[in-house]
């Protein structure tokens, strides 16, 4: 059930008091990753969001979305590419700025990577400001490929993201397996 898969995944998921800065608790998801029956699991699970929503690329957001999102893919029988920080990816690209708390970040995806044919789902570990996963929606959007869906492994309830991408996504699903 969604509830024990929550339950499985939400035990393999660390606290790390005052990382990066004090006052801050760091979700680590090492521990997910070095479990693999934890990390099978979450795998299925946004596989098979994937095929519900008929997607036919996963979008990962990195770093950890790179972890999380190509095991996806490949479960899924799809195709994986890559949103990068910028001036990481070598071809021509297409690139969206955000806002951070103190200044700003830029991410960056392959134009040609994504196709009028392309259904996407974007896939990243923790939704927290949501700043990050709005910009990729941005991005995608600009691409000829259509936006089926954003999943997540965890969402930070204590934090606006989670209406934030809603408003963002409008009629386009959001998933988060969890909610700390
Ligand atoms: C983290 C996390 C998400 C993002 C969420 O990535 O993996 O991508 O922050 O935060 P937001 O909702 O406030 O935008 P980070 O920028 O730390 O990059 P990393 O995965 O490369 O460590």
């Amino acid at each position: 059930t969604h509830d024990e898969l929550a339950e499985l995944l939400g035990s393999r998921v660390r606290d790390i008091p005052d990382h990066p800065k004090p006052g801050i608790v760091f979700k680590d998801i090492t521990p997910l990753l070095a479990d693999p029956v934890a990390f099978g699991a979450l795998t299925e699970a946004l596989a098979a969001t994937a095929g519900r929503l008929g997607a036919t690329k996963v979008v990962g957001l990195e770093a950890r979305g790179f972890i999380l999102g190509a095991p996806v893919a490949l479960a899924a029988g799809i195709g994986f590419v890559p949103v990068r920080k910028a001036g990481k990816l070598p071809g021509a690209t297409l690139s969206q700025s955000y806002d951070l708390e103190y200044g700003s970040a830029e991410i960056e995806i392959h134009a040609e990577d994504l196709t009028a044919d392309d259904r996407v789902l974007i896939v990243d570990d923790v939704l927290a400001t949501g700043g990050t996963a709005e910009a990729a929606i941005g991005l995608v959007r600009r691409t000829p490929a259509r936006l089926v869906g954003l999943a997540v492994l965890m969402e930070l309830g204590f934090l606006p993201g989670g209406t934030r991408v809603r408003d963002a996504l409008g009629e386009v699903p959001y998933q988060a397996l969890l909610t700390v």
